[in-house]
């Protein structure tokens, strides 16, 4: 049997294989199932062991022999193929379309946000998404172990020794980090992403973004809040949107209050979405305690200041119409290659 192979070996080192033919051939001839090695190994069991070793390793190493041939036969059609047939590119036929990205609705609109505050006079400021107890709560007036702490419930990061670090449940964290390092007047736009530890539903997530809005100076006013979110607006959802205040409370602002605006589906009408009240509510908001400013290390008997928070995904969803929060998360091409005409 091994001079059979012997002679079989031979016989493959000196095949040339040139058309695409050939090599079928020679595969069906040395390689398939009903093919000459098959043969041999179907042989090769019915041999004595003391002869299986030897026999075994030349048997092998004809396979591989015919392998090798038939994946170097492949290789010179492919390269010979595409300089010298008719496999080369059409160059007159039209390019394949070229698909370009798309924003995110939360980016593009996050984006008209900083442009219309941009346009009077507010700075983009960032902060961390981990913060310290401090940030996000201590120097906001919300006292330890008050039941205000319960409003936002919050993921705390795991850490070692004393220092709590959690995930910001707002942006008002950055309102702190700009006081703390700048000097009034200040007039500041923060937008970030923040968590809540939330039931996942249509109206509610674990995580979303805010915009913060910062305004310290002499003489600030609640007539200079109302007006900016006056202007902010009839910018971002035209001139026929009215406003109103509710009062509300926030340990970091006093007096509070929450803003709501025409109901954008039903114009004020009534409709599911505003429950019936033709009124949805879209941030909260008021002039910045005094004990913040203190904290901060900024005179509050010379200065005043106000605050405001609007979550993006809110104004997203009353701007395109969007029912669902979760779409946001989900990274559905569907829904997200929709937004592809809005830069
Ligand atoms: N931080 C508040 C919230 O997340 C919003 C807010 C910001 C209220 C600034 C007042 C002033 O609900």
């Amino acid at each position: 049997m091994e001079d059979k192979i012997n002679s079989f070996l031979e016989e493959i080192k000196g095949i040339t294989i040139q058309a695409e033919e050939e090599a079928e051939q020679f595969r069906l001839k040395y390689l398939s199932k009903k093919g000459i090695i098959t043969a041999l190994f179907d042989e090769f069991k019915t041999l004595p062991p003391e002869l299986r070793k030897t026999t075994g390793k030349i048997l092998n190493e004809l396979k591989q022999a015919a392998e090798a041939k038939l994946v170097e036969a492949k290789a010179v059609q492919n390269s010979t193929s595409n300089t010298q047939n008719s496999k080369l590119p059409d160059l007159s036929l039209p390019p394949d379309p070229i698909n370009l990205g798309s924003r995110h609705p939360i980016s593009v609109v996050r984006k008209q946000m900083t442009d219309i505050f941009n346009r009077i006079g507010f700075v983009v400021s960032e902060g961390p998404e981990i913060e310290d107890d401090w940030h996000n709560f201590g120097a906001l007036n919300f006292p330890a172990d008050h039941p205000a702490r319960d409003m936002q419930d919050t993921f705390f990061v795991e850490s070692e020794g004393a220092d709590k670090w959690l995930l910001r449940t707002h942006t008002s964290s950055v309102q702190v980090r700009v006081m703390e390092n700048q000097k009034p007047p200040i007039r500041t736009i923060s937008p970030g992403r923040v968590y809540r530890n939330e039931t996942i539903s249509a109206r509610a997530h674990c995580q979303f973004h805010q915009v913060e809005g910062l305004y310290i100076d002499e003489g600030v006013s609640f007539a200079d809040l109302k007006q900016t979110l006056y202007y902010f607006v009839q910018e971002m959802f035209g001139d026929k949107i009215e406003i109103r205040f509710r009062p509300s409370f926030f340990p970091f602002t006093e007096p509070s209050a929450e803003m709501d605006i025409t109901c954008l589906i039903c114009e004020g009408k009534g409709c599911p979405v505003c429950k019936h009240s033709g009124w949805v509510e879209i941030l909260g908001c008021g002039m910045v305690h005094p004990n913040v400013l203190d904290n901060c290390k900024i005179d509050s008997t010379k200065y005043t200041g106000y605050a405001f928070g609007m979550g993006i995904e809110r104004i997203t969803m009353l701007k395109f119409r969007i029912n669902d929060l979760r779409l946001f998360f989900e990274n559905d091409m569907r829904f997200l290659s929709q937004f592809k005409s809005v830069l």
